[in-house]
């Protein structure tokens, strides 16, 4: 974004002045309307109040190193290895390019927007600058690629917890790990594999998009929302959100590890948006009640003639109305 430090300036939402913008930033008058002209076209409201100055209108929520990391549990930090970039083809792409095999540290890419934003099954992601949350976290795992299954239902659980200590309810989960509210889908993940060092030990992405402000979305083909919409009292801000994300996550990549998705059955299932309700398998190969997770995090269905799992993988799943 270039009209970052001029935003920061306005951010407070008072009317200031071109003289004393310009002063701020160490440039003319004409550069500061220039600037402005800008920052409306990135999509910010600016007003000019004539003879006073200008005045943001719409909210700022800008990213911030700093204030994510603070959000961070503090054991985690010093392992953390944070970019914040403004603007990325996608947070999945750009870790996948720099993921450092056998390193300690934990990379974590966050972009304020997304060019190539990816959705599961090929889908595209819809990433708007300024509005959501685009974080991609690498992590390492011992257990082969079987990990996956698991760990993508575990992810799920993980952001719930992060959204609901920030004062979210109602957050459910679709299997296998969409994050949904009663009024539609709030966020996604996508956990892709970067590659198995030596045997058995696999590196993974686990890319999160959470819709936080935003209120408007072209060619979405399902029912959204997004935290500022349905909370409209709370004020989010994305660098909360990334820090008590990566906590979470990090608390839950740890317990997998060592025990494995035992304790993550319930909290799934306790979340679980079809609970009771008449699914298919997309495709039409299976049909029947949604009846939770099994031990291993396969879905399951009960289609009169018994229980039928559903093995986590490409198969979505969606309510038959
Ligand atoms: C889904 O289809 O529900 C998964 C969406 C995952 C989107 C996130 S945004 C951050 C990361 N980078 C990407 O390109 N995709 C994931």
């Amino acid at each position: 974004m270039k009209s970052k430090a001029l935003i920061a300036l306005l951010s407070d939402g008072l009317v200031h002045s071109g003289e004393y913008l310009a002063g701020q930033l160490g440039v003319s008058r004409t550069a500061v309307w220039k600037q402005i002209r800008r920052a409306m076209e990135e999509g910010f409201v600016i007003e000019t109040i004539r003879g006073r100055g200008y005045q943001l209108v719409s909210n700022v929520d800008l990213l911030d190193a700093g204030e994510i990391i603070d959000g961070i549990a503090e054991d985690y930090r010093p392992r953390i290895d944070l970019r914040v970039l403004d603007q990325v083809d996608s947070t999945n792409a750009e870790l996948a390019r720099e993921f450092q095999a056998g390193s300690d540290s934990i990379p974590v890419v966050i972009a304020d927007c997304q060019t190539e934003g990816r959705g599961r099954r090929g889908r595209t992601w819809q990433s708007p600058r300024g509005e959501n949350l685009y974080l991609s976290m690498g992590l390492t795992f011992h257990g082969g690629f079987s990990v996956l299954d698991g760990l993508s239902l575990v992810l799920g659980v993980a952001v719930a917890n992060a959204l609901e200590s920030l004062g979210a309810d109602d957050i459910g989960l679709k299997w296998p790990n969409d994050i949904f509210l009663p009024s539609g889908k709030l966020g996604g993940i996508l956990v892709e594999l970067q590659g198995e060092l030596q045997e058995g030990v696999v590196q993974v992405i686990c890319g999160i998009g959470i819709n936080v402000h935003m209120s408007a979305a072209g060619n979405v083909d399902q029912a959204w929302d997004s935290l500022s919409r349905a909370f409209p009292r709370h004020e989010w801000s994305r660098n909360l959100i990334a820090g008590a994300i990566i906590s979470a996550v990090l608390d839950a990549a740890h317990e997998f590890s060592e025990r494995g998705f035992v304790d993550f059955r319930e909290p799934w299932q306790r979340r679980d948006i079809f609970m009771g309700k008449k699914i298919s398998a997309r495709g039409g190969e299976a049909a029947g009640t949604g009846a939770g997770i099994d031990q291993g995090g396969n879905y399951l269905l009960d289609t009169g003639d018994g229980i039928v799992p559903v093995r986590a993988g490409e198969i979505s799943l969606r309510e038959v109305k």
